[in-house]
């Protein structure tokens, strides 16, 4: 070994002539690391989204086979434990990640994913990773990470965490945060939801490490889950009756989904736009309304349920670019698109049925994007939780007497679930219903009278969602 030993600091300024590695060779990163390397530079310094940036970076670059693989692998594994990797780095580097320079710092992420999470030859993540830090700096610089990947590739990941993180006994939500690479605030809100089932925190964290399966709903009344399960070569989904589950591949490139007889939508979103047309109305008037409506896939899966009674929806989006969204989803469907802000819309109230599908902190959607739950704060979750009460209330006072509010976020967070419902039913003329009646026939739902979907129990994003009848 030649980088300093663990136990003596590194720096990443020249401090003096290198006793090793020897000078490093500056061969370029190949295509698949450098792709993530570019990925991983405009997440953490643009705020862009590695889910949205990496395929456009692919298919720019004509990276496909198995380097666009290894990029992906790279690329989305190294967002989802930044922090994680971090306090390793850290602790190898004996410093501080925050004062090891950005493009750096991004570079030891990379290669300490590799020497962690990856079967690479820890010679090829180390020595890629240095000859990329000498052509991006210099030959000093690539001495301090030749340093502390070194360091890190002495241990396995169990090791590293053996270590640094919280103890179990003493801190267990701590503890389970740290290994599964999430920030504790939100191990604790989602320990906070699961209550007496907290036991599955870890399940709940590890499944944000997966990724989804692309589920597709089948368009109501054009053709059936089994029809179009057979058409895709998918499987037919275990709750929503329009569910069919796609074994891999692109689905915008599948016939039924380019014809629009069928969506690419979570079950868990198709579950809530089905309750809100199950949802118990005496003599409904077919005036339904979905108040934050963008992009538009629980309209378009509402619109077409609320054709099969002759309803019409009137979908509201305040942002323009979302409205022209939904109304593209929902074309050659009954509905009206309104470009407003939902707490002041200006439509007149009476509507049979309401679906508020809220802006949110989206914890319970974090295996989608997988730099998410680094970026969230804490300090988000007011104004949200103020904005949803406030969506809530304008959906309330829209709803005629006997009419029903589904209020629904893809977040399990009290202060964005029970917390607005409770606030709601305190303020204002409503009475709770039994919301899991209407996701049958899913279960383990909670105690009730709203429900929680899991990724980890469900297949789904953790969506909540409550049933309110307006008295
Ligand atoms: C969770 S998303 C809705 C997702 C949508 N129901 C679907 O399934 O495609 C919330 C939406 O509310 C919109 N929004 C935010 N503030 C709003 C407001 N004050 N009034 C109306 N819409 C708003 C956001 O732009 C976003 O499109």
């Amino acid at each position: 070994m030649t980088g300093p030993q663990r136990g003596r600091p590194h720096r990443d300024r020249p401090q003096r002539p290198q006793t090793g590695p020897r000078k490093p060779r500056r061969r370029p990163l190949d295509p698949a690391r450098r792709a993530a390397f570019d990925v991983l530079q405009a997440v953490s310094q643009r705020d862009a989204y590695a889910n949205l940036a990496l395929p456009a970076l692919l298919a720019e670059r004509g990276i496909t086979g198995r380097d666009a693989a290894f990029a992906t692998e790279l690329t989305y594994g190294t967002c989802r434990v930044r922090g994680l990797l971090d306090a390793i780095i850290g602790a190898a580097a004996q410093r501080s990640p925050d004062t090891i320079n950005p493009v750096l710092l991004d570079l030891l992420r990379l290669g300490s994913y590799q020497l962690l999470r990856t079967r690479v030859e820890p010679h090829a993540a180390v020595s890629t990773t240095v000859e990329q830090a000498a052509i991006e700096f210099d030959s000093a610089r690539a001495g301090f990470v030749n340093g502390v990947l070194r360091t890190i590739s002495t241990r396995d990941e169990q090791s590293w965490t053996a270590e640094l993180a919280p103890s179990a006994e003493a801190d267990p939500i701590g503890h389970a945060a740290f290994v599964h690479a999430h920030p504790r605030w939100i191990a604790q809100a989602f320990a906070d939801a699961l209550g007496a089932d907290a036991g599955e925190l870890d399940a709940v964290l590890a499944s944000d490490d997966e990724r989804p399966r692309v589920h597709l709903a089948a368009r109501p009344g054009v053709l059936t889950a089994a029809e179009l399960a057979a058409a895709v070569g998918g499987e037919v989904g275990r709750y929503s009756p329009y569910a069919v589950y796609l074994p891999g591949g692109d689905p915008g490139q599948l016939e039924p989904v380019r014809a629009g007889q069928a969506l690419v939508q979570d079950e868990g979103s198709q579950l809530v736009a089905r309750a809100c047309a199950l949802a118990p109305v005496e003599g409904d008037t077919g005036r339904w309304l979905d108040l934050c409506a963008g992009p538009g896939g629980k309209t378009a899966l509402l619109a077409a349920l609320a054709a099969q009674s002759g309803a019409r929806v009137t979908a509201v989006e305040q942002a323009p670019h979302r409205a022209a969204m939904v109304s593209e989803n929902t074309r050659g469907l009954n509905v009206e698109v309104l470009t407003a802000d939902g707490r002041d819309s200006g439509l007149q109230p009476g509507f049979d049925r309401v679906l508020v599908d809220v802006p949110c902190t989206g914890l319970g959607a974090l295996r989608r994007r997988p730099e998410a739950r680094w970026r969230r704060q804490p300090a988000d979750i007011p104004a949200l939780a103020k904005l949803q009460r406030e969506l809530l209330a304008a959906a309330i006072g829209l709803t005629r007497p006997g009419g029903v509010v589904l209020y629904a976020t893809c977040s399990p967070h009290l202060a964005e679930t029970v917390g607005v419902v409770a606030d709601a039913v305190r303020r204002h003329p409503v009475r709770a219903l039994d919301t899991r009646e209407l996701f049958a026939p899913a279960d383990a739902l909670g105690n009730g009278p709203h429900v929680q979907l899991w990724p980890h129990r469900h297949g789904t994003d953790a969506m909540f969602a409550a049933a309110l009848q307006v008295l």
